[in-house]
């Protein structure tokens, strides 16, 4: 395995994100943790040094055991990392100065040098590579042993190696996305110290689970249960490494889609034998949003009935110790810069608003480390239905935010076949999987239409289909006509109470993936 020591870069969770990409199985560690003993202990087939914020010509900055040098190990260091190995190596650090700080997008070239670790590098016809940078401090001196491979203008240094040792240095970040190339400085890497690239979700899966009975012991969980990919994972990973010490929770506000909470309830309690919790609490949710049309109202309200209901639930479990949440890396990343920190502050948009804090329980949050598309490989090595994993993303406030203006039963009850009808049209057509999120929305207005020989003044629906990488931004799908046509002909004639539906061709920005 390798060891990563977390200097406490904000992209720390990249490089391990890479290495799983190559199946390598790895383990963050911050500095703090990481003495002599515990590497003996560790036993690492090779070490990557991250980046950090702080300056290695600051008394008392962050260290990596001297002990690391000695293993034998490969050994790579990135931006604060290589300035540490530098120094401590016998090479010299210059504290930034602005006309040798750089931050963003950089460029190296080669020297006349080559080795096996930049294989795959200075493709370019410009013979030069494209890298991140973000450092104010720099090496003004390398340690006796390396040598220079890549130098860019801010950074003469930017890539040493010494060959002999097997260490490696950079100044810039190869993982991130902005280093269009850095994956295959992290292969290289790896194939140099000897890994095989055969770890696996599986493994995952089960290091998880061991790493949950350590942390829970005997004690109580409770999980709230969305139906989400991300929840759902959670909950099945959790009842997999403790059984019926955890008990889920699916909040069911009334807002949900045709036939969902049947579906949720079935698919847990059938398949996974888990304790679960139907909250039918609809009545209440749609008592508190009579009235309610301003956006920020619906969302505030059902947020905070949200967290008195979990409670009221919760409450019910004895001795219950733990919350399980399925927060992901992204949602991590802003919120917290140490991977060893404290518990992070949830996001309300993300999460469900507060939940740990005010219950004071303590928090599970198995996929902390992981991407989105990592979490639907584990739901796929976890039996979850390969539709069930698919699933679009689904706001928290539900059809609340999809019937703009004043959300009463009928229209609730009117979107619902709606909207059934257009995902069906999509699925028919094979087009779900390409689609980031479809969905139906119910105007707040009445249109006057002809039906048979009758004159009709009902609802019109409008439909929204969009592509994106992550929901920040997004383009609206490019439906065919006929498709169009088709789906809204379906609409009309099988849901009573539509007779006018508009296809929305607003990208995001300027406007937002949901009409509210
Ligand atoms: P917007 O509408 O902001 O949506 O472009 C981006 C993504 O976030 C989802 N979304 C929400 N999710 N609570 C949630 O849990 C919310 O209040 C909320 N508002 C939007 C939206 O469905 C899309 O995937």
């Amino acid at each position: 395995r390798l060891l990563i020591i977390d200097f406490g870069s904000q992209v720390t969770q990249l490089i391990a994100r890479r290495l799983r990409e190559l199946n390598v199985y790895c383990e963050i560690h911050p500095y703090q943790n990481v003495s002599d003993a515990f590497l003996k202990e560790f036993a690492p087939k090779a070490i990557i040094f991250s980046g950090g914020p702080d300056s290695v010509t600051r008394e008392g900055s962050p260290r990596p055991p001297k002990a690391a040098y000695e293993l034998g190990v490969p050994i790579l260091g990135i931006c604060y990392g290589q300035q540490v190995m530098m120094q401590d190596l016998g090479g010299r650090i210059e504290a930034g100065e602005s006309h040798t700080a750089e931050f963003g997008r950089a460029y190296v070239t080669p020297t006349e040098h080559s080795t096996e670790f930049f294989n795959g590098w200075f493709l370019d016809a410009t013979g030069r590579e494209q890298v991140w940078m973000s450092h104010g401090d720099h090496v003004a001196e390398i340690a006796p042993g390396f040598d220079v491979y890549g130098t860019s203008p801010g950074a003469p240094f930017a890539m040493i190696a010494d060959l002999e040792r097997r260490f490696y240095a950079v100044q810039f970040h190869p993982e991130v996305h902005h280093t269009p190339n850095g994956a295959t400085l992290y292969e290289n890497f790896v194939k140099i110290a000897g890994f095989t690239g055969d770890w696996t979700m599986t493994a995952y899966r089960e290091e998880m689970i061991a790493k949950i009975r350590e942390q829970v012991g005997d004690k109580q969980v409770i999980c709230a249960l969305s139906g989400g990919v991300d929840s759902s994972v959670t909950g099945i990973l959790l009842h997999e490494a403790i059984g019926d010490q955890l008990t889920c929770v699916f909040v069911d506000h009334g807002l949900l889609r045709l036939n969902e909470a049947e579906q949720v309830v079935s698919m847990f309690r059938d398949n996974y034998n888990l304790n679960l919790i139907h909250a039918d609490e609809s009545e209440l949710f749609l008592g508190a949003l009579e009235g309610v049309s301003d956006p920020e109202t619906k969302r505030k309200t059902i947020g905070k009935l949200f967290i008195d209901v979990f409670q009221k639930y919760a409450d019910q479990i004895e001795g219950a110790e733990f919350l399980a949440q399925g927060t992901l890396y992204p949602d991590v990343i802003e919120s917290v810069s140490f991977s060893g920190g404290p518990s992070v502050t949830i996001k309300s948009h993300h999460n469900v608003g507060g939940l740990p804090e005010k219950m004071g329980l303590k928090l599970v949050e198995p996929l902390r480390e992981l991407f989105k598309d990592e979490v639907r490989a584990l739901g796929h090595e976890l039996g979850l239905p390969a539709s069930f994993i698919g699933r679009h993303p689904f706001p928290g406030p539900g059809l609340a935010i999809r019937c703009p203006g004043e959300i009463t039963r009928d229209k609730l009850e009117i979107l619902r076949k709606a909207d059934a009808v257009y995902i069906d049209q999509i699925r028919k057509h094979g087009l779900y999987d390409e689609i980031w999120q479809a969905f139906a929305a119910i105007l707040p207005m009445r249109t006057v239409g002809v039906m048979g020989d009758g004159r009709t003044y009902d609802y019109a629906l409008a439909l929204r289909a969009v592509t994106s990488v992550d929901g920040m931004t997004a383009d609206y799908y490019p439906f065919t006509h006929e498709f169009l046509g088709e789906t809204s002909t379906r609409i009309i004639n099988e849901v009573k109470g539509i007779n006018r539906v508009f296809y929305d061709c607003t990208s995001k920005p300027p406007g937002t993936i949901e009409l509210e």
